[in-house]
């Protein structure tokens, strides 16, 4: 039997989200906004694509949660995106609201689904999504680190020539402005990206890549990014599904690794069918931990509004 992902959102990262999984033909989907028609709409055009696209996987688009019932996964970005000036925290407010909400039906409807959760402040919204549903840790992860890390990996690989799938990146730490770039952790040819570049580059870069969200909004001034964190999303679906092991940075409850309890944090980690298979824990400098650390405050701050 074919895998059903559910998309809750038919936004600009939803859509794209179920787009990318027919195209690739990795589930069926079903899209979910309160928004009447739009999920309807959008997955109708995308099913007249199919026969020239060439999948064979079903989208529905729907406003009953009734719809979603029996999901292996569920991927979540309901939510307002961020406008221009707009902090990840200030959406706070507004999402913790929707997720709550969001995540009630998701838990009476597919109470053995795995959780990816886009919505921001991702981290906090992945916390609350953990104490609403009751599900374990394992089952309910957050998508920001293969994003981070994928901008890095592009900005790295203009400056040295190469293409960003041949650097392995590594961003931990919160979605935030306190998340943390690892260049010693971040490899070109097998070695660290400090061996390749002068360290002002480096500086720059990481800069460049904890405002990577903000550069595009700033950009686009009506909406954030989606479409690398709709391949980041789906990485992670496709990573549960075919149950691939490899290490990947994303948001997942710590108790006790790193030095960090009760908290969703960006850290190395593996998936697998079953949703979480291992935190990775790394070896870190005094400085990687110190930044850690410091990112992990920011994080406790934003969570503890929650609590
Ligand atoms: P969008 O505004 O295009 O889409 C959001 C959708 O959610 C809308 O269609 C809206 O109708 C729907 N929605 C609102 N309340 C709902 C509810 N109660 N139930 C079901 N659907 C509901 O926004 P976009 O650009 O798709 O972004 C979505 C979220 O993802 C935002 O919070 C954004 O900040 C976040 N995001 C997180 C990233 C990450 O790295 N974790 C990266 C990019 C975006
Ligand atoms: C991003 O990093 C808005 O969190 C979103 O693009």
């Amino acid at each position: 039997m074919n895998k059903k992902i559910t998309v809750v959102g038919a936004g600009f990262v939803g859509t794209t989200c179920a787009k990318r999984i027919i195209e690739k033909n990795l589930a069926d989907v079903t899209l979910m906004d309160i928004v009447k028609d739009l999920p309807q709409g959008k997955a109708l055009d995308l099913m007249q694509s199919a026969a020239i696209e060439g999948f064979s996987k079903k989208i529905t688009g729907t406003n009953n949660y009734g719809d979603t019932r029996k999901s292996d996964i569920v991927i979540i970005t309901a939510g307002s995106a961020r406008k221009p000036g707009m902090s990840r925290d200030d959406l706070f407010k507004i999402n913790s609201a929707i997720i709550s909400e969001v995540v009630t039906q998701i838990s009476k409807f597919s109470p053995g689904a795995i959780i990816i959760m886009v919505t921001n402040p991702l981290d906090a919204m992945s916390y609350l999504a953990l104490k609403i549903s009751g599900f374990p840790p394992g089952r309910v992860l957050g998508m920001a680190g293969i994003l981070d890390s994928a901008r890095y990996s592009y900005f790295l690989s203009e400056k040295l020539g190469c293409a960003p799938s041949e650097i392995q990146s590594m961003v931990l730490g919160g979605h935030g402005d306190t998340m943390v770039p690892a260049p010693r952790l971040s490899k070109f040819m097998g070695k660290p990206v400090t061996e390749f570049l002068p360290a002002g580059e480096i500086d720059e870069i990481n800069r460049r890549t904890r405002d990577g969200g903000a550069e595009i909004v700033k950009l686009l001034k009506t909406g954030s990014a989606y479409y690398a964190p709709s391949s980041s999303a789906v990485k992670m679906a496709e990573n549960i599904i075919n149950d691939i092991h490899e290490t990947i940075p994303c948001s997942v409850y710590l108790n006790g690794e790193y030095g960090l309890r009760d908290i969703y944090f960006g850290v190395p980690v593996k998936l697998c069918a079953g949703g979480l298979k291992e935190i990775v824990e790394i070896e870190l400098t005094g400085e990687e931990r110190d930044n850690l650390e410091k990112s992990a405050r920011s994080v406790a701050e934003t969570i503890n509004k929650l609590k």
